[in-house]
């Protein structure tokens, strides 16, 4: 739980480089706590798994790096020790609106199936709980949802997903794969983005309007 008073760090103790230093306020949430972090949450998913067949369920774009790392650390055990975790893994494209699946399998392969679905970040709870009543109608076993982030904002419908790595204040974040209308999502701390990266990255419709 980061407090709506947590300061975050000065953008010169951390590696951001000098192009968009202005496009941020402060780091909020280092790379390195990033990954220990995620290294726990899973820990609680395989603890909750429990060794039946889980099929996780990334959701792009931003989804992907929280995703590719959770999935490292649900691995590695299959590979230093006996113990086997079966998982398979797969990714939903997601427009505004309406989702729709893409890949080699699609949805009826989740019949019968644990499913974890893999998020960034949950705002207000609307893509989720379009997602979850999708996946729902393949009658998979169970359905569980693991979120790096979660944003305490009056705009939410209260979905609280049964994993979650940070929550935080009401602040737009950007990096470690989150966007900004597409830009400043290629670097690993989680910063908070500045006026004047706002401006300079509003989209097309917000500028026109
Ligand atoms: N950052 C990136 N993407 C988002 C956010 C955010 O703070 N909130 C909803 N989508
Ligand atoms: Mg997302």
């Amino acid at each position: 739980m980061i407090s709506d008073e947590e300061p975050g760090y000065d953008l010169d103790l951390f590696c951001v480089p000098n192009h968009c230093a202005e496009d941020l306020d402060k780091v909020f949430i280092s790379h390195g706590l990033l990954l220990d972090r995620t290294e726990k949450l899973a820990r609680d998913v395989m603890e909750d798994m429990g060794g039946h067949h889980t099929v996780a369920l990334c959701v792009p774009k931003a989804g992907h790096t929280f995703f590719a790392d959770l999935l490292d650390c649900i691995k590695a055990p299959n590979r230093n020790s006996d113990r086997f975790i079966p998982m398979t893994s797969y990714c939903n494209d997601q427009s505004t609106g309406a989702i729709k699946v893409t890949g080699g399998d699609n949805l009826s392969t989740l019949a019968g199936k644990k499913v974890l679905i893999v998020e960034d970040i949950i705002d207000m709870g609307k893509t989720m709980q379009t997602l979850l009543s999708l996946v729902q109608q393949h009658k998979p076993k169970m359905v569980e949802v693991a979120s790096l982030l979660v944003k305490r904002t009056p705009r939410s419908i209260g979905h609280r997903p049964d994993f979650v790595g940070f929550e935080i204040p009401n602040k737009f974040v950007v990096w470690y794969a989150l966007d900004y209308n597409e830009y400043l999502r290629n670097l690993n701390h989680v910063c908070v983005i500045s006026e004047t990266g706002k401006a300079k990255y509003k989209s097309e419709a917000e500028s026109s309007g």
